[in-house]
């Protein structure tokens, strides 16, 4: 039996089939029902997005005897012989492999020559970006008066190769990428009409991998299944993308929001019995940090290309400082990978940086690392230069105002709190704590709000795990808040950024020989 690979065989036949691209689909429509046709058409986009699809649905509809709600019939004679490809007045060309003058004229020649069969005689010029400087003369001349029963349909990956004289005689549609979930469907749609078992996880793997092209995700498909022997598990589909699945990286993120350093490891081996590429893992790893980092200020931007329980479960264990400085680490990791003996390693290396420097408690040292903007006045080259350094930082000293058993600013880290209940915390002084009630004092000029104190209250007793009454006593005392604590530490943490600015020697040396200087108000710790 002849097996016809799927991205062929599901080719869409009118409108409707066309997954997406909806802008290009309704004006093309419109025009159709206002019998509005341009005489040319351009369609942009990346490969395998339906270009050349609706180009030929476009070549049907102008030229169908029996519109169905201006969708090409698929039964009249003009449609069955479109579709196998033998209608005399569509004349298709790939422009890559005729790039030749004479071929395009001896082509653009005929065009004066009336329709043999239907209305109109169409040109489908696919990739015409790759026509020649000739051959795009010859083009433009008929663009330029076109015999009124030819229209032109030309594709291209590349618009920006193609001279703007052609380009301003065109209608241009440019298709989209499509999302990931767009090609889900359309893959679950067709596995279901083709009775082919499959696990949805293993879809969503395969549809992130197409990269936005359906014709690569239906190649993937035609493979996995060869693959998989007549279905499509996930583990098969792991193993034959060779990239690693997302469910270790996510293991992986959640192992290390818990500290676990050996789940960490183990989880490291294995994505290395799947053989990745490294550097893959480390941008999925990002892609997810950055996910969480959003999810965590604006909690509706939700996506639907990640799993969104566990981006949630992420954003939840992971305090926004966490997910900052993983991400930066992942950052300047992705970049050292390729310095290290091997990939691995290097990946191991910066698994382990992350915990290290997971600011769990306020004893530990984080990392710092500073920014810098040399702009040399000799060169218009402007460099951003990053040094990343350890430094020594000073212990948080605690303010607790009387007998209290707890350092509050840790207490109001552990308890999550964001926003305005964060803000008022951390300018509340923690007076006294027992099973019952939490006194806290504040500056009486705080501009207080009830809601933020009912948040607080909550979450102190999620905190403790009993009821407790929240006591908030306005007056003025001595002792630091946290907020005044936490800008005093700020305050210390630039200095010792400019300090060890100033005296580290490559950038004394860059000053020295290109007349580097550190722009004021750059130098910023992270
Ligand atoms: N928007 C789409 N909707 C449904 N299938 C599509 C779409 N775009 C591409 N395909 C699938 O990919 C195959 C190749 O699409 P094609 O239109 O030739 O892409 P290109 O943009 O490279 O011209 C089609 O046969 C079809 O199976
Ligand atoms: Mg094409
Ligand atoms: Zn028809």
């Amino acid at each position: 039996m002849n097996y016809q690979v799927l991205a062929r065989k599901w080719r869409p036949h009118n409108f409707t089939e066309v997954v997406g691209q909806e802008h290009v689909v309704k004006s093309l429509i419109n025009a159709l029902q206002h019998n509005r046709l341009h005489h040319a058409y351009l369609f942009t986009g990346t490969r395998g997005v339906g270009k050349t699809t609706i180009a030929r649905i476009l070549a049907k509809a102008i030229n169908c005897e029996n519109l169905q709600d201006f969708n090409p019939c698929g039964v009249c004679s003009v449609c069955r012989e479109l579709d196998e490809g033998r209608f005399l007045d569509l004349i298709e060309v790939d422009a890559a492999s005729r790039t030749k003058v004479e071929d395009t004229r001896d082509l653009l020649d005929n065009a004066q020559y009336a329709p043999s069969h239907g209305r109109y005689k169409v040109y489908i010029i696919d990739e015409v970006h790759m026509l020649s400087g000739h051959s795009f003369n010859a083009l433009l001349k008929t663009l330029e008066e076109p015999p009124p029963h030819v229209k032109f349909l030309l594709a291209t990956t590349d618009p920006h190769k193609i001279p703007v004289t052609v380009l301003s005689r065109c209608l241009q549609f440019n298709l989209k990428r499509l999302l990931p979930a767009q090609i889900f469907s359309q893959m679950e749609f067709i596995l279901q009409q083709e009775n082919i078992e499959f696990e949805a996880a293993a879809l969503k793997l395969l549809s992130r991998a197409a990269d936005g092209s359906m014709r690569d995700g239906l190649s993937l498909l035609d493979q996995a299944i060869v693959y998989g022997n007549g279905k499509v598990p996930t583990e098969d589909v792991r193993a034959m993308l060779g990239t690693v699945a997302l469910q270790p990286v996510d293991d992986l993120l959640i192992a290390l929001a818990q500290g676990d350093a050996a789940a960490i490891l183990d989880k490291i081996n294995e994505i290395a019995n799947l053989t990745p590429d490294f550097s893959d893992v480390l941008q999925q790893m990002l892609q997810i940090l950055h996910r969480v980092a959003l999810i965590q200020q604006i909690p509706t931007a939700v996506d639907h290309d990640f799993d969104i329980d566990m981006i949630a479960a992420l954003a939840s264990q992971l305090s926004p400082e966490d997910v900052q400085l993983f991400y930066q680490i992942g950052l300047v990791g992705q970049r050292d990978l390729s310095l290290a003996p091997d990939p691995r390693s290097g990946f191991e290396m910066v698994m382990l940086r992350m915990l290290t420097f997971k600011p769990v408690t306020l004893q530990q040292s984080p990392v710092q690392s500073v920014n810098i903007q040399q702009v040399t006045p000799k060169s218009p080259i402007k460099t951003v230069l990053s040094v990343v350094e350890t430094v020594p930082r000073k212990e948080a000293s605690v303010a607790v105002a009387s007998g209290g058993e707890s350092d509050w600013l840790s207490m109001i880290v552990a308890m999550k709190l964001n926003g305005m209940t964060r803000e008022f915390a951390n300018n509340c002084v923690l007076e006294s704590i027992d099973d019952k009630v939490c006194t806290l004092i504040i500056d009486p000029d705080y501009i207080r709000s009830a809601r933020s104190e009912e948040v607080l209250q909550k979450a102190l007793q999620a905190y403790r795990g009993t009821p407790v009454n929240l006591v908030v006593k306005a007056k003025k005392t001595t002792i630091d808040t946290p907020a005044v604590q936490l800008t005093k530490e700020r305050e210390d943490k630039q200095q010792a950024s400019v300090d060890a600015i100033n005296s580290d020697h490559n950038i004394q040396a860059l000053k020295d020989h290109f007349d580097a200087r550190v722009l004021p108000g750059t130098i910023e710790p992270v």
